[in-house]
């Protein structure tokens, strides 16, 4: 059944309060809820309690057993009059929950998920973000197996039974939805801090992990006071209670979750060291508890209406953790790696079969929708509201919001009707950015008088058709635009921001002296893309004048992107203009290296095959090896001095540290490319001597792609080396899934029978599964075997976790991108998904949206 954001009604019955009972057990753990409930409005409608494969042991209203209706999963009460105390008590069985929602053990520990709907598979409730309660929670558990007992809120008191067991009890003071509760029961230890608001409030932080971890939590603890701090000085947002918990559990479908006052982290996201995290990983952390730390403001304090709503929380707070990472190292880097993330999966989700607009119309399972649009889209759609606005109405806009839906449920309409009222602009056409979908296509070519010194820049949008929107109307974009001269490089008059509203329209520059260059969407101001007849030699030039360090790289980008499209189309690559433009990156010295190193990579095989009109898999993956190997040997000098560039000395996490091992392994990546007849030793030494995993694992990369005697030994070490630790063995098997040679699909089949492969822990399933299912020339086989893997593989983890599966399941839905060989192995691997006997709702709404 489908659910339409139109069909929203108010709840029937509110829960001003819940006490819970927990009596915590692996295998059976006993549940008691008492609601206080009081009827909404004037109705006689029945009293619905959500539940999810629950059975009533009992049920009371004010105190005396009654009888009661189940309507599914469903409780239903009659009730008359208009407050009732309800009692439930049911039983769990976490120890055999293999969704991972609702209560479940992990590792030796109890925990909850709870976003969306995973409440109603704890207990009984209106299971529904715009019922806000008062939670109070008592949890009992053996005290050997579980000696720590934590929830939502404050702990308010704790002792000893005599039979072994313990209790504890917490409150939480801020009424909130049921998708936020949370308990952790475990033997965990802390790595604590007391961190001081501005106003002078003492909070306890607490990262819990086992015993081991203990020394991997320090960079996760400083991110956290890090963040708090941000959010006051950049939002004037401060924590409002007297303890911040934050626990990493090892399975986990997806980051990590933002319960009030207990964030639960996927264990990928806390733990870090020099030897088994890499920069990457050490980024991803920061953003990661930067996130979860500003969704107590906009998520929990200001919560979601109904989940139409997510991109309210999620691209704002989304938004906040990009602005976060952008002030503590370079905001330039930042912003190229926030849109490499968006065009390699938001893109292509808004122009395939399960695009949809941020503000959804409809769904059939809401995990569903946790998607690259909901949430980074989400987040350009912000700021671009910050970009119309500026820095201060911005800020007069969040005050207001906080200020005006603080403790409530609320909307994108809110949202947007508050940046309106405080920031004194007419938002109403941009409100089009909610409800409709897919990239708009922007086109843009200028012209020039010489005489006059005038130039005139023609702009065009248009919006392509999605599912369910056949025709679109122009969008609000902003767009900054700057003139460079094509004879000096200078810039030709200041930035300019254009706000394009109409299908058409066209700008005038006065005084332009010379032939102008465009550097157009600077910053990626708007997310669109862009089409301009700038030359090959147009964006050379570009690529070293332009100010603007983003319109640098994707000049660099589109010419990289013209040429590998030319070199496909006609089988013969004109790599000059690229080899010239990569030498000049690479050779200036005013350049900070972690721009150099992003801005010299190619973009990738999918994004080249995103530009055509029927992907070849083959020949894209042809075209760009030849590219890289040109640029390996052309430059070879170059590419050895950027890797012996390196400063030396022990390792250190700073920004200039961090642009010296990426440009460093990048640099590695075109030596082997260039096939150096030392690149294997050269990789191989700097997989011995690493002492950090950003050079271990990229060594491991440029590795695993050749046909080198020590891509096997390297395998090798870092498998023994790491044996025990999950979270390095999940690169093992990512690195393979990636691997360019030609016998990936094959090693990604037989890694699948390897004896640490499980699809019951999700981050080791997507390090192999959803990893191969982006490695497009192994994935688009043209024997259909690796359509054929990842269907086998979805049916087998959708019996498990449905939630996981169905998120990746998308490569198989781009049928309609290639050949009609390819796509009718594709639909009828769909096809059998759809066909298997108990399919998932989850995986039966992607699959069969997939085939329309
Ligand atoms: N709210 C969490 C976050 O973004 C993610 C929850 C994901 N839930 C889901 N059902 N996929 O931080
Ligand atoms: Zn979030």
């Amino acid at each position: 059944t489908t659910i339409h954001r139109a069909d929203y009604r108010p709840p029937d019955w509110l829960v001003p309060e819940i006490a819970l009972e927990f009596d915590l057990a692996p295998a059976a753990t006993r549940v008691r809820a008492t609601l206080s409930v009081t009827r909404n409005g004037a109705h006689d409608r029945p009293l619905r309690l959500d539940g999810d494969a629950l059975t009533p042991l009992s049920v009371t209203v004010d105190g005396a057993p009654v009888s009661w209706e189940m309507d599914g999963g469903d409780l239903v009460l009659a009730l008359g009059g208009d407050a009732h105390s309800i009692t439930t008590e049911v039983e769990l069985s976490p120890e055999t929950n293999t969704q991972l929602m609702g209560l479940y053990a992990s590792g030796g520990l109890l925990c909850t998920q709870c976003e969306a709907e995973g409440f109603r598979r704890i207990t009984f409730f209106p299971d529904r973000p715009d019922v806000l309660a008062r939670y109070s929670v008592r949890m009992t558990a053996d005290k050997a197996r579980f000696p720590i007992l934590l929830a939502n809120g404050d702990p308010v008191g704790s002792g000893n039974l005599d039979d072994g067991r313990h209790w504890a009890e917490w409150n939480d003071p801020f009424p909130k939805p049921s998708y936020l509760f949370a308990l952790v029961a475990g033997d965990l230890v802390a790595n604590r801090s007391t961190f001081v608001t501005r106003s002078g409030r003492e909070v306890q932080l607490g990262i819990w992990v086992r015993a081991a971890d203990l020394p991997k939590t320090d960079h996760a603890l400083q991110a956290l006071e890090t963040s708090m701090r941000w959010d006051e000085q950049v939002y004037g947002r401060e924590y409002d209670l007297d303890v911040f918990n934050i626990v990493a559990v090892d399975d986990f479908n997806f980051g990590a979750m933002e319960n009030k006052g207990l964030n639960i982290f996927n264990s990928r996201y806390i733990l870090a060291d020099p030897d088994t995290a890499t920069d990457y990983d050490y980024d991803g952390i920061a953003a990661v508890v930067a996130h979860e730390y500003f969704h107590n403001w906009s998520g929990n304090r200001v919560t979601c209406r109904d989940w139409f709503q997510l991109s309210l929380k999620e691209g704002f707070t989304v938004y906040r953790d990009q602005s976060f990472s952008a002030d503590q190292g370079s905001p330039a880097v930042k912003r190229i790696e926030d849109v490499r993330g968006l065009r390699a999966a938001q893109f292509p989700e808004d122009a395939g079969p399960l695009a949809h607009p941020i503000r959804p119309d409809s769904y059939m399972e809401i995990s569903n929708f946790y998607t690259a649009t909901i949430y980074n889209k989400g987040a350009e759609v912000i700021r671009m509201m910050a970009t119309l606005l500026g820095a201060q109405k911005f800020r007069a806009g969040t005050d207001l919001y906080f200020d005006r839906f603080d403790g409530t449920a609320a909307t994108c309409e809110d949202f947007v009707a508050s940046m309106e009222e405080a920031g004194d602009t007419d938002l109403s056409q941009f409100r089009r950015w909610y409800s409709q979908a897919g990239t708009p296509r922007v086109t843009a070519s200028i012209s020039h008088e010489q005489g006059s010194g005038r130039a005139l820049l023609t702009l065009a949008q248009a919006v392509p058709p999605t599912p369910g929107q056949p025709d679109k109307a122009p969008m609000v974009l902003p767009l900054k635009l700057r003139l460079f001269g094509s004879e000096t490089g200078a810039p030709l008059g200041p930035e300019r921001l254009v706000v394009l509203s109409d299908a058409r329209a066209e700008v005038v520059f006065e005084g332009v002296s010379e032939r102008p260059l465009l550097s157009i969407n600077r910053g990626f101001s708007a997310p669109v893309i862009v089409e301009t007849d700038r030359s090959a030699a147009d964006l050379a030039f570009l690529s070293a004048h332009d100010d603007d360090p983003f319109a640098r790289y994707e000049a660099m980008q589109q010419l990289m992107l013209d040429t590998l499209v030319a070199a496909v189309a006609t089988g013969r690559g004109d790599h000059a203009a690229v080899i010239a433009a990569v030498k000049n990156t690479l050779t200036d010295a005013k350049l900070d290296h972690a721009f150099i190193a992003e801005a010299v990579l190619l973009p990738s095989e999918s994004f080249v095959g995103d530009q055509m009109g029927v992907v070849d898999p083959d020949a894209i993956f042809r075209a760009r090896e030849a590219l890289r190997r040109d640029l390996g040997q052309r430059l070879e000098s170059e590419w050895r001095a950027a890797y012996d560039a390196t400063r030396a000395g022990a390792f250190a996490y700073t920004p200039a540290a961090k642009g010296d091992r990426r440009l460093k392994t990048v640099a590695l990546g075109y030596i082997a490319a260039g096939g150096a007849s030392d690149a294997a030793h050269l990789a191989f030494r700097q997989f011995e001597a690493a002492d950090n995993m950003t050079d271990r694992q990229g060594a491991l990369v440029t590795l695993t792609s050749g046909t080198s005697d020590e891509r096997v030994a390297a395998l090798d070490i870092f498998y023994n080396r790491y044996a025990d630790n999950p979270l390095v063995l999940d690169k093992w098997f990512q690195v393979q899934a990636l691997s360019s040679r030609d016998d990936a699909l094959a090693a990604v089949e037989e890694l699948a029978r390897h004896k640490d492969f499980t699809l019951a822990n999700p981050n080791r399933a997507r390090a192999l599964v959803g990893a191969f299912g982006v490695n497009q020339r192994a994935f688009h086989d043209l024997s259909g075997r690796g359509y054929r893997f990842l269907a086998d593989q979805l049916i087998a983890l959708d019996k498990l976790n449905p939630q996981t599966a169905a998120k990746l399941l998308p490569p198989l839905g781009r049928w309609k991108r290639f050949d009609v060989a390819r796509a009718a192995l594709m639909k009828a691997e769909l096809h059998r998904i759809l066909a298997t006997p108990g399919l998932s709702k989850d995986m039966f709404e992607q699959a069969s949206k997939s085939l329309d």
